[in-house]
């Protein structure tokens, strides 16, 4: 059997990740994977998260099993998180999974079980594992645009032209907030249009949120996933933790099944339970315990909520420092985007030979399609970074 095998496609982020370890300068900087860094480059187990595990640690008495879509304090508080007052506690089916990425796997087996001829309706650009795993699920699948290259924002016209080509009951998947890879967002305004599109054509919104807070804000970056929720008949939603609560590799995460129809409930609810009884059994618990912990106490959700907000900010912050350093070195605002841009991404639309020339002179990693991590730079780098841009031509 395992003759069989052959070398399957390199994930360009996990493999970017690699050649910054094995890179012996000292110099070098680390714009690739998604993970916030302060500005000594450590990523720190948040306050509350820290509180939260001396108090678990002392409380709890047992690990024995939760339930099998998880324990239902976790996913009422992480429902109340992203969707606030946009739906009642009876509208929405929820199953804990192991970070956002099981949520999306566990979403696509969901539209796979329920409609298998549907197209899953990507954006163009997306995060890369979306793409890996529609494919290895082997589901139909079609790509809409939705950057544009020139100005580095949401190709508005392109994106509403090529839903406009999708059939009833096909699934769109949209990023609630800090699009990944690009960091451009839809407005209020464009959300709205968006619902219109799906409610005109029957298309169903499966939303992947995994930035809450690290865009304008924990409320306003669930603006389009509200809005979604209000106005849909059906939602998917697979929301992460790792980001916002900082608990990467305790791989926490949330898939919601949000119907307006009333009495779907107990089916939604079955389906999701029975779905991770397939993959796993039981979802991860630790990380959804700290979660629920935070939100539910006071005092702890008030200085996570505080947290979030400096992370925020000092990412605000440092593509303020960036766009400044460029119009300085080039007399021009053309690099204005990436004030504009939200969420701890931007493309900067580099080449691919921009980017190695970046790596090769200044030790600098970022992803192939010139994403880069802001949270990955500082004040010294900040002015670095601008230099290599610089000095590659863009
Ligand atoms: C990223 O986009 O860098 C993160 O979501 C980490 C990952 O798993 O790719």
């Amino acid at each position: 059997m395992f003759e069989t095998l052959v070398p399957q496609p390199a994930d360009k982020i996990l493999q970017l990740m690699q050649m910054f370890r094995e890179d012996p300068r000292t110099s070098k900087i680390d714009l690739g994977v998604g993970v916030y860094k302060d500005a000594d480059g450590k990523t720190p187990i948040m306050r509350a998260v820290k509180e939260a595990e001396h108090r678990l640690w002392n409380q709890q008495e047992t690990k024995s099993y939760t339930a099998l879509a998880g324990d239902p304090g976790f996913r009422g508080a992480m429902t109340d998180l992203v969707l606030g007052d946009a739906v009642t506690g009876d509208q929405v089916a929820g199953a804990a999974t192991p970070g956002g990425t099981g949520a999306i796997r566990q979403g696509f087996e969901l539209i796979g079980m329920a409609s298998p001829e549907a197209t899953l309706w990507i954006s163009a650009p997306t995060w890369p594992n979306h793409l890996s795993i529609v494919k290895y699920l082997g589901m139909p699948m079609a790509e809409y645009r939705y950057f544009d290259s020139a100005t580095r924002a949401v190709d508005w016209d392109g994106m509403m032209a090529d839903l406009e080509q999708a059939k009833p009951g096909d699934v769109v998947l949209l990023h609630g907030c800090c699009h990944n890879p690009t960091g451009a967002n839809l407005n209020p305004g464009q959300w709205h249009e968006v619902a219109d599109l799906l409610l005109k054509k029957g298309l169903v919104p499966f939303v992947d949120i995994a930035y809450q807070g690290f865009g304008d804000g924990l409320e306003k970056d669930a603006y389009g996933v509200r809005h979604l929720a209000r106005t849909q008949p059906e939602l998917l939603i697979a929301a992460s933790c790792s980001k916002n609560f900082g608990i990467y590799r305790e791989r926490t995460g949330l898939l919601m099944a949000v119907a307006q129809e009333s009495g779907r409930l107990a089916l939604n609810q079955d389906t999701l339970a029975f779905l991770n009884r397939q993959n796993y059994s039981f979802p991860p618990d630790h990380g959804a315990r700290l979660v629920t912990m935070v939100l539910e106490d006071g005092a702890l959700r008030q200085d996570w909520t505080a947290e979030v907000e400096d992370i925020r900010t000092n990412i605000l912050s440092l593509r303020e420092a960036l766009t400044e350093e460029l119009r300085a070195r080039t007399g021009s605002d053309r690099f204005g985007f990436l004030a504009e841009h939200r969420g701890m991404f931007s493309r900067l639309g580099a080449t691919p030979e921009q980017v190695e020339a970046m790596r090769e002179s200044h030790g600098i990693y970022m992803v192939g399609d010139s994403r880069i991590n802001m949270a990955g730079l500082n004040a010294t780098t900040v002015p670095i970074l601008a230099d290599a841009m610089v000095a590659a031509g863009l």
